[in-house]
């Protein structure tokens, strides 16, 4: 229905109808006012096709009293018709006739010299041979559509003989975009738009420059970062500072063999780690330092007895992936030994290490460790304790037991536990230890200078305090990433 008045609407404009009045254009289309104004709202949605200017009009009607008045005259004419020529006649008679109104017609028709009263006998008679009625004739103009003097009309409202209603006609014109096709407006530019220039001749929807644009999505940390910045800071407060941890590839003597760890051992399996096929080795070493290492393994030394087997280069020259972060531990070691002064320093790293291992809930070839040590003249195993018992403290970990272990590179080593208040048990935190001397006087660190350290997993934390069984869940494909986008920040103090 309205469709088909809007395109009626088109038509006529492009025919060059004016429509100045959309009431008389209803009127001419023989169409409800309404359904021509509908249909010219629906119009305006397509931007510029038309233009629109609304302007008020006012509906003259009748009252009832109003129509009687076109047939019988206003009651004030009434009533002088109504008096007798000669001898006069009486209100009340008056009134008995014309009702209760009749008092205040008469009064105006006093005013109008139309009547007189008597005072001698008390009646009422005619003033003057003939009167004319002028509103009797407003109206009868009104019914046949004209128009009357906007005083006259004000009268009229007062005499409640006629009454007056305003409303918004409009008058319609062609738009900008006029066109008698009624296009939907597109609500995006496409490429096909685009490529094929089709853009110009295209209606676009009004856009709404105000309006939010959608959240973006990205720019969500990962729960392993936020609890790597935790670990961060607790170190950076102790008074740590950070090791360069940017070498995925290693090679088998720094991750292995400087860390006096025999080469039959069998975390140096293919089973346990990867190693890399091009290139398959490295070749530039410490000669003085690689050959102190070869003699410690073989014959021992600094009171050790070493392995006795034949140690070979070629085994340590094989690149892997770093099965732990303690391979960094170990270069930086090195270096600090290679230092005029010894001086005692707090190292920590937190990165990727990659190990052969085969892949369950709680396993992944890859994970995160969290590796802190401190080289200082005569530490001991209380120094160590009271470390671990402070860092984790700072975590809000506060019962802790160590359980003696084995290391190949430490002596004595410690595994630490720490009491789970949810699971009321007992869980593995972390490994620690003090390196051997087979590990450290190789690199020419003074006699007295003791290194002791620690590791943990940075996942192991994050998937208690996030919640998580399943380490799918947290690093690869299986990610859900509104899990990501909704987890809260970290913060792993009480
Ligand atoms: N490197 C050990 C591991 O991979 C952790 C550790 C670090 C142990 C330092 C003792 C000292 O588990």
């Amino acid at each position: 229905m309205s469709e088909a008045t809007q395109q009626r609407i088109l038509d006529d404009l492009h025919a060059g109808t004016v429509i100045a009045d959309t009431e008389q254009y209803a009127a001419n289309i023989q169409a409800d006012h309404q359904t021509v104004v509908g249909a010219m709202k629906s119009l305006e949605r397509y931007p510029e096709m038309i233009t629109t200017k609304p302007f008020d009009k006012t509906l003259v009607s009748l009252t009832e009293e109003g129509l009687v008045t076109v047939k019988e005259g206003t009651l004030d004419a009434r009533i002088f018709n109504g008096i007798d020529k000669t001898n006069g006649t009486t209100l009340a008679e008056l009134t008995a006739r014309f009702g209760p109104a009749t008092g205040q017609a008469q009064g105006r028709a006093m005013k109008n010299k139309w009547i007189r009263l008597d005072k001698a006998s008390g009646k009422l008679f005619r003033a003057v041979e003939t009167i004319v009625d002028e509103a009797q004739q407003q109206l009868a103009a009104i019914q046949a559509g004209q128009t009357v003097p906007d005083s006259a009309l004000a009268e009229l409202r007062k005499l409640k003989l006629a009454a007056s209603r305003t409303y918004t006609a409009y008058a319609i014109g062609k738009g900008d975009k006029f066109s008698t096709k009624i296009v939907k407006p597109e609500s995006d530019l496409t490429t096909a738009m685009l490529t094929k220039d089709a853009w110009r001749e295209v209606t676009f929807k009004d856009k709404n420059l105000k309006a939010l644009g959608a959240p973006t999505s990205g720019g969500y940390l990962h729960p392993l970062l936020k609890v790597r910045t935790q670990f961060r800071n607790i170190f950076l407060e102790m008074g740590f500072s950070e090791m360069p941890t940017n070498n995925f590839v290693e090679s088998s003597f720094w991750n292995f063999d400087a860390l006096f760890q025999p080469q039959q051992h069998p975390a140096r399996d293919s089973h346990d780690t990867f190693f890399i096929k091009d290139p398959s080795t490295s070749t530039q070493f410490p000669e003085d330092y690689l050959k102190r290492v070869h003699e410690i393994h073989e014959k021992g030394g600094y009171g050790s007895i070493g392995y006795r087997y034949d140690w070979s280069r070629a085994e340590a020259q094989k690149n892997i992936l770093r099965t732990h972060t303690t391979a960094v531990s170990t270069r930086m070691l090195y270096q600090l030994a290679q230092q005029k002064e010894f001086k005692p320093v707090k190292y920590f790293s937190i990165d990727r290490v990659f190990r052969n291992e085969a892949l369950d809930a709680t396993h992944l070839a890859e994970f995160h460790q969290i590796e802190g040590l401190v080289a200082d003249r005569n530490l001991t195993l209380g120094d160590l304790i009271g470390l671990l018992s402070q860092f984790f403290k700072k975590m809000g970990i506060e019962k802790l037991r160590f359980k003696p272990a084995f290391n190949p590179y430490t002596e004595p080593s410690m595994e630490v536990y720490s009491y789970h208040e949810g699971l009321k048990k007992w869980v593995e935190l972390g490994n620690s230890g003090i390196f051997r001397p087979e590990m450290l006087r190789p690199m020419g660190l003074p006699e007295d200078v003791s290194v002791i350290a620690w590791g943990l997993s940075l996942e192991r934390p994050t998937m208690i305090k996030y919640k998580i069984d399943n380490i799918r869940a947290l690093v690869g494909h299986k990610v859900d990433f509104n899990v990501i986008r909704s987890n809260p920040i970290c913060r792993l103090d009480h």
